[in-house]
């Protein structure tokens, strides 16, 4: 492979990533809250060597949703414990929040999955953008978009501790003495910061890959911070060319000013996929589901994603200007949102809302799959991705299509994998195995 190796992440969501994807594919509806769709998915995306399979996290759902899409949002992590299981290669991404865990009891449970995968696992730091969640555990209030970043950089680190908190080679295992680990090498966090506390050891040795693989996918000025201080991996990106290659350097120069490799830090934005033998066959599909959409559900939907409960607003009056006018926006969706508003003041909220997309932000690419590679491509080298995160738009019909004949094309340029080379999700991704600090650093 001469150019860079590109990489690919398949996101999996309920019948596929289009609004309108469960009613337009044939499956049982229910055949999304079992084992077998999920597995499926991950099988395909492992049959095209994908690098990984991604699963979102929402821990508060704002109740019209369950009207018009599937409702699936099992716990991540024990979904991909059970992918773990029939797979054997592809990494397993699942999303934790940082404003609504606790870092010693998220760093064990990634731990664990890494444990039980052989070193194929990786966590999606969010803060969690919805307001909802706040009453789901408890919490008077939910922290403002500044605090929850405030938050995430010290839960990041902590949870970093935990799991350097067993140097690599503490297992002795030695029967005749009756010792199984050296407990010098036995490092407690003993962290006491701002806003956690966390003490003792995790309660196994360190895991396959040392820190499972770090992802971040938000997109606003103090996002872009903890991805580049932190993140592996970065699932967002602006929708343009121009605005992609911008937003890619400027976290390579953000993670080189915090010390770190930016070649170690890979972008793979989010891009939904409708592909068809023809271009006016994949047409024909996006024409469909889009005729299927609904007006009510996108307005609505703009507002969730971007951290605002729809229910507190009346769709047929514009925006209330107080929001966009001084207060600090929930996200960088909100701040999108707020723009769109504020050049259209007397615009309904419903036609406002409605023309944004909700979702992850990202770009519909509709065509064939030998355009969806030089798509791909010409991204690549004009430095604005070093792959995708790709949404079938439909699932997993879209996804097999990718994989049976997107993947063929781009390994054929040299520019895939035609095998996997390593087993750990560090190998896929080129990336270093972290060493366990040294004493001045704990
Ligand atoms: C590909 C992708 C996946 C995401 N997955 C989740 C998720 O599972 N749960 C979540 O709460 N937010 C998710 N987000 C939202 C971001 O993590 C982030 O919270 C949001 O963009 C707001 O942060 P910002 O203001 O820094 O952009 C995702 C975003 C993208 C682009």
């Amino acid at each position: 492979m001469t150019a860079r190796p590109l990489h690919f992440n398949a996101f999996i969501w309920p019948n596929g990533y289009h609004e309108s994807a469960w009613r337009v594919v044939d499956d049982d509806v229910r055949g999304v809250l079992g084992l077998p769709y999920y597995a499926d998915i991950a099988r395909i995306a492992e049959r095209g060597l994908m690098d990984t399979v991604f699963l979102a996290d929402n821990i508060a759902i704002a109740e019209y949703r369950a009207t018009h899409l599937p409702q699936t949002q099992f716990d991540p992590i024990s979904v991909l414990s059970a992918l773990a299981a029939v797979t054997s290669h592809i990494g397993l991404i699942g999303t934790g929040s940082t404003t609504y865990s606790k870092p010693w009891e998220l760093a064990r449970r990634f731990a664990t999955l890494d444990h039980l995968s052989g070193g194929r696992a990786g966590w999606n730091i969010v803060t969690t953008v919805t307001p909802l969640a706040a009453a789901n555990f408890g919490e008077p209030i939910h922290p403002d978009h500044a605090d929850r970043y405030a938050r995430a950089h010290e839960f990041v680190d902590v949870v970093r501790r935990a799991w350097d908190s067993w140097e690599d080679d503490a297992i002795i295992g030695d029967r005749e003495r009756g010792v199984w680990a050296d407990r010098s090498k036995l490092h407690a966090p003993r962290f006491h910061g701002q806003y956690y506390d966390v003490e003792g050891v995790l309660p196994f040795p360190r895991s396959p890959q040392g820190n499972p693989v770090l992802v971040q996918a938000g997109q606003s000025g103090p996002g872009i911070a903890l991805a580049a201080r932190y993140a592996d991996l970065v699932f967002s990106g602006p929708p343009s060319l121009e605005a992609a290659v911008e937003f890619r350097a400027e976290v390579h120069a953000q993670a080189a000013a915090a010390g770190r490799d930016p070649a170690q830090v890979l972008v793979l934005p989010a891009l939904m996929v409708t592909l068809g033998g023809t271009e006016a066959e994949a047409q024909e599909k996006a024409r469909r589901l889009e005729e299927l959409t609904s007006p009510e559900f996108r307005w609505q939907n703009t507002l969730y994603t971007a951290g605002l409960d729809p229910d507190a607003f009346d769709p047929d009056v514009p925006l209330p200007a107080e929001l966009w006018t001084g207060q600090s926006a929930p996200s960088s969706r909100a701040e999108l949102l707020y723009a769109a508003a504020r050049a259209r003041p007397d615009a309904s909220l419903r036609d406002v809302a409605g023309r944004l997309t909700g979702g992850a932000g990202q770009i519909h690419f509709v065509g064939t799959p030998e355009q969806l590679a030089e798509h791909v491509i010409a991204w690549q080298d004009a430095g604005a991705v070093d792959g995708f995160t790709i949404m079938g738009s439909t699932l997993p019909y879209e996804l097999m299509t990718f994989v049976d004949h997107v993947v063929p094309i781009l390994q054929c340029k040299g520019r895939f994998r035609t095998e996997y080379s390593g087993t750990t999700l560090r190998d896929h991704l080129g990336l270093q195995r972290p060493v366990v600090p040294g004493e001045a650093r704990r």
